[in-house]
């Protein structure tokens, strides 16, 4: 039945030349693959990027858990013939791409952030400079860089004490410059922290926020370019010696660096990890935070989306885990707990490289390298994959902040003065 309605909208969805882009997913589907046993999954995990052909957007964490896989119609009846050899139950959702939204659709007015959008990068700083002005007694900023193209980088942070030598709950998001909604989820922690009265009783009471809303705002803005842009995940720098572009930033971090579930193909679009680690500028930027506050961090939280998923360390090997992983694994469930008791999802909490490991992770580098305490990546939608759809912000933004208020007072209550 979905399947029919999604044809019937494809068939009905008019394109005036001039309105309409070219966009290369427009005849693309997707497949959602569900592993039943052993033998699917690693079949499953066998599957590799073919560039401009099969595009791996999620792999899965274990039985049941779904592959999903964008396909280009010429490599439809490959995969097709693999579901069907292999008897894998599988759903499909039809010319993928005709439902992305234009990026500019809601495009704010300039005297009015919408913190329920996704905003240009430029109108998220000049929102966050306001912020400085208008709550100087809570919100600074510190600039810790450039990204590859040369784009402002910007550590918002929040604090009532700033003096005080608090400890640090340190956020980052955007690495992946197709997950729109983890930076809208770092915007609503600043506007919401730095703006409300209440948030100074409770958030903000003896712990300080430090928040980096974009990691990668180069792919960031390339991604929002253009419809078969959407889905770019890598930085946008260019190394010598070959004509693509672009790093996993997530693979690029100085721990363990290039050991597993990564691609030396530079023309991989999704898991290279660079020429050597620490390649990236944006990366180096997000080190030199955990190093120079590295006393007072006590919790890393980096926001990705689609899940959902809250992952701890290891994500280098599925062989041991962290000597502490049942205080990472119990915080990260009272997290997930709160969300739900705010209407949101549950998320799945395991150690992020359980099922696929993959090196080079900024969570490794905080937890392994750093000394951070708590470490986690937070993958926070559920259904839609990238494309979360803008209007959803509203509902789900509100629900993720209770996960960060139980994290604060977990946080307090472990380093806090006494
Ligand atoms: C998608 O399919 C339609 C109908 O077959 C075709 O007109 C269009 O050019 C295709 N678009 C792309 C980007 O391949
Ligand atoms: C597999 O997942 C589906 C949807 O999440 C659920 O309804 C079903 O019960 C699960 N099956 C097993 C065997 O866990
Ligand atoms: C910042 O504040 C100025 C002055 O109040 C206002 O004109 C501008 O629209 C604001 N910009 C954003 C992005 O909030
Ligand atoms: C914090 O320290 C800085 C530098 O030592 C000083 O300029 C500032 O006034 C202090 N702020 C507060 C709130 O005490
Ligand atoms: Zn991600």
């Amino acid at each position: 039945m979905a399947r029919w309605v999604v044809i019937v909208f494809g068939l009905l969805q008019i394109c005036w030349p001039a309105a309409c882009e070219e966009n290369k997913y427009a005849n693309y589907t997707l497949m959602k693959i569900t592993p039943q046993n052993g033998e699917h999954l690693e079949e499953l995990s066998k599957l590799q990027h073919v560039p401009e052909s099969i595009e791996i957007l999620k792999r899965s964490r274990g039985l049941n858990r779904s592959t999903d896989i964008l396909v280009a119609p010429h490599k439809r009846a490959f995969l097709d013939e693999f579901v069907s050899r292999l008897r894998i139950p599988v759903q499909y959702k039809l010319n993928y791409g005709w439902f992305f939204q234009e990026a500019s659709s809601q495009a704010i007015k300039k005297d009015d952030y919408n913190v329920f959008a996704y905003n240009a990068y430029e109108d998220m700083l000049a929102f966050i400079n306001n912020l400085t002005i208008q709550f100087s007694n809570v919100v600074t900023v510190q600039n810790v860089g450039q990204s590859y193209e040369g784009r402002k980088m910007v550590l918002v942070k929040l604090s009532t004490n700033p003096n005080g030598s608090n400890p640090i709950i340190f956020i980052d998001a955007g690495v992946h410059a197709r997950e729109w909604a983890a930076s809208a989820m770092a915007m609503y922690l600043i506007r919401r922290l730095g703006r409300s009265p209440r948030a100074r009783k409770r958030e903000l009471r003896g712990i300080d926020w430090y928040i980096l809303p974009l990691v990668n705002p180069d792919g960031y803005e390339f991604s929002r370019s253009g419809k078969s842009n959407r889905l770019w995940r890598k930085t946008r720098s260019k190394h010598t010696g070959h004509d693509c572009y672009g790093v996993d930033g997530n693979r690029n971090y100085g721990f363990r660096w290039g050991e597993k579930g990564i691609s030396k193909d530079p023309c991989n679009p999704e898991i290279y990890a660079g020429p050597k680690e620490f390649s990236e500028p944006e990366t180096q930027i997000v080190a030199t935070i955990m190093q120079t506050y590295k006393d007072r961090i006590k919790l890393y939280v980096s926001l990705h989306t689609y899940g959902p998923y809250m992952v701890y360390p290891w994500g280098f090997t599925d062989y041991i885990a962290p000597e502490k992983w049942e205080r990472l694994h119990n915080l990260a469930r009272m997290v997930s707990d709160s969300v739900v008791r705010a209407g949101g999802h549950r998320f799945e909490v395991m150690s992020s490289g359980q099922w696929y490991p993959a090196a080079g992770g900024s969570c490794d580098y905080a937890y392994g390298v750093i000394g951070i305490p708590y470490a986690y990546s937070m993958e926070l939608t559920e259904n839609f994959e990238f494309i979360f759809p803008e209007e959803l912000l509203e509902v789900v933004l509100p629900q993720f902040f209770e996960g960060f208020t139980t994290f604060s007072i977990h946080i307090r209550r472990e380093f806090g003065k006494k």
